[in-house]
């Protein structure tokens, strides 16, 4: 994929959907000014479950009804000269109850989320098998209704907390299953997730179309995510030939890990262990 300048827009909510959570005129005329200046523009999260909603107004890409929108909203993006990107997303544990039916929030487990800037404190129901498969295959799906509204790409949340992170974490992950406990199980959810868009767009988009992965390295928990995780975590992806790793950092150049002895800002880290693989390294900071 070629872009016509180093810019990419990092995806921001814009909380300005419409009620449906379908694409706004706003919406179209805010992403549509910003692609003249930048080369490639990710939107904010879309959810690919409806109860995956982790903002109020958030797109929504887990119905065929958002298509149409979608399609304005790709359309206007590469009218700019810049290459469309969507971000897909469940919230896994940080989803708002007040917006999904029977106000059914659901993660790995059924462990309790500290409040956040935009979710309540909550104790999500933990997933079923078959649910896991279904969000899953739901991945999968908005992946193919991207590439039906034009996107160039799609970015995999796997950031922030929301529904991925859950999985991989040793602190919301408490699950006995194949989908939780040791590390090894705790990545199948996330590669799972890659290896069904990979499927969808191997099947369904010419290869110039580009697939991200966003990450949060590490988690604030006394047994929360530590960059061990996340390394293992990026070797996988790095092996399964992903577009590009997205970064995303509280600072990218002073920051170091809190839980080991190494100083070394996250970005060198993360730099030398990518070396000289054909791979996209991105970070977004303060
Ligand atoms: C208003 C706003 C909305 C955001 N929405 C998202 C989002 O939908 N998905 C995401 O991965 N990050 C989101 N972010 C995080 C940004 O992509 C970025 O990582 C963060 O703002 C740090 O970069 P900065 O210091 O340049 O702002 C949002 C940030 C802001 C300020």
């Amino acid at each position: 994929m070629t872009l016509q300048n180093h810019i990419v827009m990092s995806p921001m909510t814009t909380w300005s959907s419409n009620e449906d959570q379908t694409v706004s005129d706003a919406e179209i005329k805010y992403y549509g000014a910003r692609a003249k200046s930048a080369g490639m523009v990710i939107t904010g999260s879309s959810h690919v479950q409806e109860n995956g909603v982790g903002f109020a107004n958030e797109l929504g890409v887990y119905d065929d009804r958002f298509v149409p929108g979608l399609t304005k909203l790709a359309t206007a993006i590469k009218a700019g000269g810049a290459r469309a990107v969507l971000q897909l997303n469940h919230a896994g544990d940080k989803a708002l109850p007040q917006f999904i039916s029977n106000h059914d929030v659901v993660s790995s487990s059924a462990v309790s989320a500290l409040q956040t800037a935009f979710a309540p404190a909550q104790t999500p129901r933990a997933l079923t098998e078959s649910e896991i498969l279904q969000v899953i295959h739901d991945f999968g799906f908005a992946t193919k209704r991207a590439i039906k509204a034009g996107f160039d790409g799609v970015e995999i949340h796997g950031a922030h907390g929301f529904l991925i992170q859950n999985f991989l974490s040793p602190h919301y992950n408490q699950r006995t299953d194949k989908w939780g406990g040791n590390l090894k199980n705790r990545l199948r959810f996330a590669m799972a997730v890659v290896d069904e868009v990979q499927k969808v767009v191997s099947e369904y988009a010419d290869s110039s179309f580009i697939i991200g992965y966003r990450i949060t390295l590490e988690e604030r928990e006394d047994d929360g995510l530590r960059l061990s995780d996340t390394e293992a975590l990026i070797k996988k992806l790095i092996k399964k030939q992903i577009g590009y790793l997205h970064l995303s950092l509280g600072n990218a150049l002073t920051s170091h890990s809190h839980y080991d002895d190494n100083s070394e800002p996250f970005i060198q880290r993360i730099s030398k262990l990518v070396g000289m693989c054909q791979v996209l390294v991105g970070c977004a900071s303060n």
